[in-house]
């Protein structure tokens, strides 16, 4: 267990190390290139996800955004991430399943949904246990936890909504056994942390100057989530005021590779988060940053392999392999004359890899897609390599 994380962690440092190097094809300068674990990004200046210290006032809402960026508001409501919570009374699965049902026995789950107002109640052995459902976690791709008020105790339900079963079923890394109370039954409790970390990363500004505040969250990742709250920056541009208006708004599009990665790994993980709590299950391909930091294709970070490389923020997942090729061919390609490639990390220096079996649909084959029965669906592996079968999945 230690072994692959200590590999993992030396890499990193190594990499932060080498001599200064800017491929010509990078267009923006590499910055400060170590990565970090989140909780120390979080002690830095400035904008960071999940930052909690900012003013109420301070966040204007996406409404104001769109006002100046149209196209950017447009789509990116259209993205689960800004689906990545819903309160009870405004959730789409609690609205057209009016009853649900579930039995662990000896217990049973039911939920029930009138309007705007859902309870979570769970009986077994003469005793029931009910509790107010809040929040629904989650966009409803591949599933939707509850957050439950329990005489002021708030729980994550043991029962999560999987669309693909159209059903319940025991939430992911929750216990699956018989429940041995009722209790275990209804769900976990959370402690103040988690539950401010949970919002923090499925709502927005739920948690501001440290108060924990979720009635007041905007549902979701909107724009303040990831650039940090705009009201100087809409202030600023409404008066013309361009550099005070930059200077107000995080633009993550002026870091380099390693900050970029990290600054999505804020909510999907960084690497270093993964490696220091020790994470080596398979559940750990649910974080991409951690998964692709394994990859040889980041032995040597750069603009082109990091995650908005194939992803806009801004813009639904592409689910065709053909649109990602292009992507890889930036580099594995005899054209793509490319110092990562025919630098030091290239077992065979100056011959670019190109694939021996195809040209195209390349993450078919070099990104796997892992079946999770837990969460009915998959996941897609984002430590690129060659994968053989019988294979066992790199933790
Ligand atoms: C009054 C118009 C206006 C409003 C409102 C506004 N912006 Fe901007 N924003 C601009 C202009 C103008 C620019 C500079 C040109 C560009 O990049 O589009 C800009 C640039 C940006 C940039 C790039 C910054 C950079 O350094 O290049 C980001 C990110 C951004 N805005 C996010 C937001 C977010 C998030 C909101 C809502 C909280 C918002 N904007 C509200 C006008 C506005
Ligand atoms: C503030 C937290 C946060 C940050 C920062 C963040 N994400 Fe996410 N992201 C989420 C959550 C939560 C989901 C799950 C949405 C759902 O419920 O399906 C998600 C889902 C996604 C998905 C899957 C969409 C789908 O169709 O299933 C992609 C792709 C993604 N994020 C890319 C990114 C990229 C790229 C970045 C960095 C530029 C990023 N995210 C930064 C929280 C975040
Ligand atoms: C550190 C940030 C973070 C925290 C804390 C967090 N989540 Fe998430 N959550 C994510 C991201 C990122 C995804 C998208 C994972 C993916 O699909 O790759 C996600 C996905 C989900 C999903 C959709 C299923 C899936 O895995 O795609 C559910 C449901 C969910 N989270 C519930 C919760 C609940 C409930 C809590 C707290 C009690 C919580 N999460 C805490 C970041 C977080
Ligand atoms: C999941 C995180 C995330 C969310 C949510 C998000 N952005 Fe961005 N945004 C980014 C990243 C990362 C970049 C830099 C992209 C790059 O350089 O490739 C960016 C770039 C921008 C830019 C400058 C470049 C461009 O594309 O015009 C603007 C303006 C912007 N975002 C506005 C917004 C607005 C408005 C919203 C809400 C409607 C929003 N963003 C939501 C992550 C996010
Ligand atoms: C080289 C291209 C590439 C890079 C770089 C990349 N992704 Fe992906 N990502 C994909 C592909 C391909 C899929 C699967 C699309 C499909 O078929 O559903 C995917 C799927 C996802 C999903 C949906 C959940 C899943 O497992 O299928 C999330 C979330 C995601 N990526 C986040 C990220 C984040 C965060 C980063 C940065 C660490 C990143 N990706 C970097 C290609 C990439
Ligand atoms: C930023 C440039 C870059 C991008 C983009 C990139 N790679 Fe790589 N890739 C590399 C480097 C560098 C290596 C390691 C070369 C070496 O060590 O000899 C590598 C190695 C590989 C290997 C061999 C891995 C092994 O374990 O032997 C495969 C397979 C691969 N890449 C496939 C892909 C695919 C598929 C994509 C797109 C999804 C992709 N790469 C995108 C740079 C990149
Ligand atoms: C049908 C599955 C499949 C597809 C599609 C595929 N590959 Fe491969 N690739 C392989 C296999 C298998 C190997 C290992 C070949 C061997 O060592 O005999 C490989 C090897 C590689 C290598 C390592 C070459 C070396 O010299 O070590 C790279 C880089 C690579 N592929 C990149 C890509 C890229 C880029 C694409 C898309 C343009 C792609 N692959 C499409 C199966 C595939």
């Amino acid at each position: 267990m230690f072994g692959p994380s200590h590999k993992i962690f030396l890499g990193l440092v190594l990499v932060a190390a080498l001599p200064e190097w800017n491929p010509a094809s990078a267009q923006r300068q590499d910055h400060t290139e170590a990565s970090e674990l989140t909780s120390q990004r979080l002690r830095g200046q400035g904008w960071w996800p999940t930052k909690v210290d900012n003013a109420r006032e301070e966040f204007v809402g996406t409404a104001a955004c769109a006002a100046c960026h149209k196209q950017v508001a447009l789509t990116q409501r259209g993205t689960p991430m800004a689906h990545a919570a819903a309160r009870a009374s405004e959730s789409e699965v609690l609205r057209s399943n009016p009853t649900l049902t579930f039995s662990t026995p000896p217990f049973q789950t039911l939920i029930t949904s009138e309007r705007v107002s859902s309870k979570y109640i769970v009986s077994g052995g003469g005793e029931s246990m009910s509790g107010q459902l809040l929040w629904s976690m989650g966009a409803g791709v591949k599933g939707q936890t509850f957050i439950l008020n329990y005489l002021g105790i708030l729980f994550e339900s043991q029962l999560s909504y999987f669309p693909s079963i159209n059903g319940l079923d025991i939430t992911p890394e929750h216990p699956r056994g018989t429940p041995q109370h009722l209790e275990s039954a209804f769900g976990a409790p959370q402690s103040d942390k988690a539950v401010q970390r949970c919002f923090a990363c499925h709502t927005t500004a739920s948690t501001v100057r440290r108060q924990f505040d979720p009635d007041r969250a905007t549902p979701g990742v909107t724009c303040e989530a990831c650039h940090g709250p705009g009201a100087r920056h809409a202030k600023a541009m409404r008066a013309n005021r361009f550099k005070a208006g930059t200077d107000a708004i995080l633009d993550p599009g002026s870091f380099g590779p390693v900050q970029l990665v990290d600054f999505c790994g804020a909510c999907h993980r960084a690497p270093l988060d993964v490696t220091s709590a020790k994470d080596f299950t398979p559940l750990n391909i649910r974080f991409q940053p951690y998964r692709l930091s394994k990859s040889r294709c980041w032995s040597r970070p750069d603009l082109r392999i990091t995650c908005v490389a194939c992803h806009n923020p801004h813009e639904r997942l592409v689910r065709e392999a053909g649109f990602y090729d292009a992507k890889c061919i930036a580099c594995h390609s005899a054209a793509a004359t490319h110092a990562t490639i025919d630098g030091p990390h290239n077992s065979q220096p100056g011959k670019p890899l190109t694939c021996p079996v195809s040209n195209e649909h390349c993450v078919a084959c070099h990104m796997p897609k892992y079946q999770d029965p837990q969460f009915h669906g998959s996941f897609t592996d984002h430590d690129i390599r060659i994968v053989r079968l019988g294979d066992q999945y790199p933790l």
